[in-house]
């Protein structure tokens, strides 16, 4: 499949089949999707914690914001694997801070960029995603062991889609909107 269908195909799915699980090998191969993103000065600021227990999963669900369905994760409960992506202190190059006088400069777009990797593999094992944004730092750093102002910046939902359930259709802005030659 050309990488544009893949990325044209994959959807965000909020429905999932509870009887479907995911396997360790294939968290692992969506984990390595993760591991292989590039990230500024190759900093790696991430960290992914994988939730599949009956117990993890419950609390994960209880850190989790409900929200209405398109942000946050009122339909968490059918999910069988999350994985947590926290954000670790970025090791750059002494130029980055001298410049913006920030190590975490680069460090959310660079746990976005893992993130999206991961979304694309699960995708091309079959698995279905959704990013959930929207998390109880403190709980997320009680119930997991999180270091304290080590952020969780997103929470991957990973599982088979429910059999009919239909994934919110495409919609995305022109190329024009999104897209100018030289200048602005
Ligand atoms: C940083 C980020 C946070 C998101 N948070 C949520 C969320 O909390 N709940 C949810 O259902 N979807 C969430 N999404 C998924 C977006 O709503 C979705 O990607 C967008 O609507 C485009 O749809 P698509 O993924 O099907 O192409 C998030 C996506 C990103 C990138």
């Amino acid at each position: 499949m050309d990488f544009l269908d893949v990325m044209r195909a994959r959807r965000s799915c909020r429905a999932y089949d509870p009887d479907k699980g995911v396997s360790r090998e294939e968290l692992l191969k969506i984990i390595e999707a993760g591991r292989l993103s590039p990230s500024g000065c190759n900093s790696q600021p991430w960290k992914f914690i994988v939730i599949d227990s009956p117990e993890a999963k419950e609390k994960l669900c209880d850190a989790v914001v409900i929200g209405d369905g398109i942000t946050g994760a009122p339909w968490r409960h059918q999910v069988p694997a999350f994985i947590i992506l926290v954000e670790q202190h970025a090791k750059v190059m002494q130029c980055v801070i001298d410049h913006y006088h920030d190590s975490q400069r680069f460090a959310p777009g660079d746990v976005g960029a893992a993130c999206m990797n991961m979304c694309h593999e699960a995708f091309s094992l079959g698995l279905d995603t959704c990013i959930i944004g929207m998390c109880d730092q403190q709980k997320m750093e009680k119930y997991f062991g999180i270091p304290q102002g080590c952020q969780v910046r997103m929470v991957l939902a990973v599982g088979h889609a429910a059999a009919g359930s239909t994934p919110q259709n495409k919609v995305r802005k022109t190329l024009d909107e999104v897209c100018s030659f030289n200048c602005w």
